[in-house]
């Protein structure tokens, strides 16, 4: 049976990103079917675990040439460049489609360089998808919850990664995350923001609960106590 990790903190740096990694490095250590879900705009998880993201010599001469193709010279022309640039290069999926709809779930998914590892990536646009999801009148907070439906049977584990703030998309991930197997997993430094962010987020899960009255499993992890 698939069990869902939320690694959840409305704290930035405290951690999540890096207990995601570790988790899915580990668990596919032991042979665990992964699935990672990356849902933080910044897309540090997807950066790490899909393909490298630095520029080719091929990128720098494309946008060279969609310059020099243009008739007029200066800022928009670069910039109309640029864009010609950016939708040549945006051809995989991603958990925003999922989230709006525009494709399944199984077509948002990518392989890693670990086996047994997979991720739906995530991207710019998602850094919208709060707005848009706010103006969808059909269940805005289980949007993720029914992507992961779609998927789940052919994993071990599900692993989402968040974003630092309290908005749509951690509804989305609290709300994916509520069967009695299912895990939140809360990092945090022992500091005082570190603890207020710890306090915040649990109260958030909390009102979840009220609303949906489903069992549920926090745990709090604690980091960077030492290098290690
Ligand atoms: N246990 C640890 N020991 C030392 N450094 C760590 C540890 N955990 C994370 N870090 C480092 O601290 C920084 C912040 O960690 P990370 O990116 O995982 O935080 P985050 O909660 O995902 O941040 P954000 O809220 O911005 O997404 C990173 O540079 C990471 O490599
Ligand atoms: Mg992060």
């Amino acid at each position: 049976m698939c069990r869902v990790i939320n690694v959840l903190s409305h704290k930035g740096g405290c951690g999540k990103s890096e207990t995601v990694l570790n988790l899915a490095y580990g668990l596919h250590a032991k042979g665990k079917r992964v699935l990672v879900i990356d849902c933080d705009p910044q897309s540090n998880v997807t950066s790490i675990l899909t393909a490298e993201s630095s520029l080719t010599t091929g990128d720098s001469n494309q946008l060279l040439e969609n310059y020099r193709a243009r008739t007029e010279t200066g800022f928009m022309a670069a910039l109309a460049a640029l864009g010609e640039y950016v939708q040549s290069h945006r051809d995989s999926r991603d958990i925003h489609d999922v989230m709006e709809g525009n494709c399944s779930s199984e077509e948002a998914i990518c392989r890693t360089k670990y086996e047994n590892v997979d991720i739906i990536p995530s991207g710019i646009e998602l850094s919208m998808t709060d707005y848009q999801l706010k103006n969808r009148s059909l269940d805005p907070y289980r949007a993720l919850r029914s992507g992961i439906q779609q998927v789940k049977d052919a994993y071990d584990y599900v692993i989402i990664d968040n974003q630092p703030f309290k908005n749509a998309l951690t509804f989305n991930t609290i709300a994916s995350c509520t069967e009695e197997n299912d895990l939140i997993i809360i990092p945090t430094k022992i500091n005082r923001g570190g603890l207020e962010g710890t306090y915040e987020t649990i109260m958030t899960t909390m009102e979840w609960l009220k609303t949906d009255r489903l069992p549920l499993d926090i745990k709090i992890l604690a980091t960077m106590v030492n290098r290690n």
